[in-house]
C-alpha cells in the first residue's frame, strides 16, 4: 500500500525567455512576451507530492513539517522574489521555462527524499498553465 502526500507552496519570481544565440526577431517569434528584455514576473504555485508506504510507527508517509521546511529551504528561499535569469545559478545558461524550472526544483528536492519514496513536482506558471515532472 502506497499513499501520496502533497504540500502546496508558492514563490514570486521574474524571468525572461531567450536564447543569446538567436536574434531579437527569432526570440520574439518563439517566446513572444516572455522574451521581454525587461523581464516579467509570475506567481508560481507548486505542488510537491511524495508517494510511499505508511510508516507503521508514525502513521506518516513523510512528516509534513519536514517537507514544508525542505520546500522553504530548497525552493522558496532560492527563488522567491528573485530574477531567475540573473540571480539563480541554475538558470545562468538554462532558459527558465516552466519545464526547466520544474526539473531544477525536482533535482534540488530529490536528494532529501527517502530513496524508497517517489517524488513528483507540479509547477503552475499561471492558473491555467502547469507542468509536471517525476524524474522520468
Ligand atoms: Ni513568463
Amino acid at each position: 500500500m502506497r499513499v501520496t502526500v502533497s504540500r502546496k507552496a508558492h514563490f514570486n519570481a521574474a524571468h525572461r525567455l531567450y536564447r543569446p544565440d538567436w536574434d531579437t526577431a527569432q526570440n520574439q517569434a518563439i517566446f513572444g512576451k516572455c522574451s521581454n528584455p525587461h523581464f516579467h514576473g509570475h506567481n508560481y504555485e507548486l505542488i510537491v507530492s511524495i508517494t510511499g508506504a505508511i510508516d507503521p510507527e508514525t502513521g506518516y508517509v513523510m512528516d509534513m513539517k519536514v517537507l514544508k521546511d525542505l520546500i522553504k529551504d530548497e525552493v522558496e528561499d532560492a527563488f522567491d522574489h528573485k530574477n531567475l535569469n540573473e540571480q539563480v545559478p541554475e538558470f545562468k545558461s538554462l532558459n527558465p521555462t516552466a519545464e526547466n524550472i520544474v526539473v531544477v526544483i525536482y533535482n534540488k528536492l530529490r536528494p532529501h527524499i527517502a530513496a524508497t519514496n517517489d517524488l513528483e513536482v507540479v509547477l503552475y506558471e499561471t492558473p491555467r498553465n502547469f507542468v509536471k515532472y517525476n524524474g522520468q
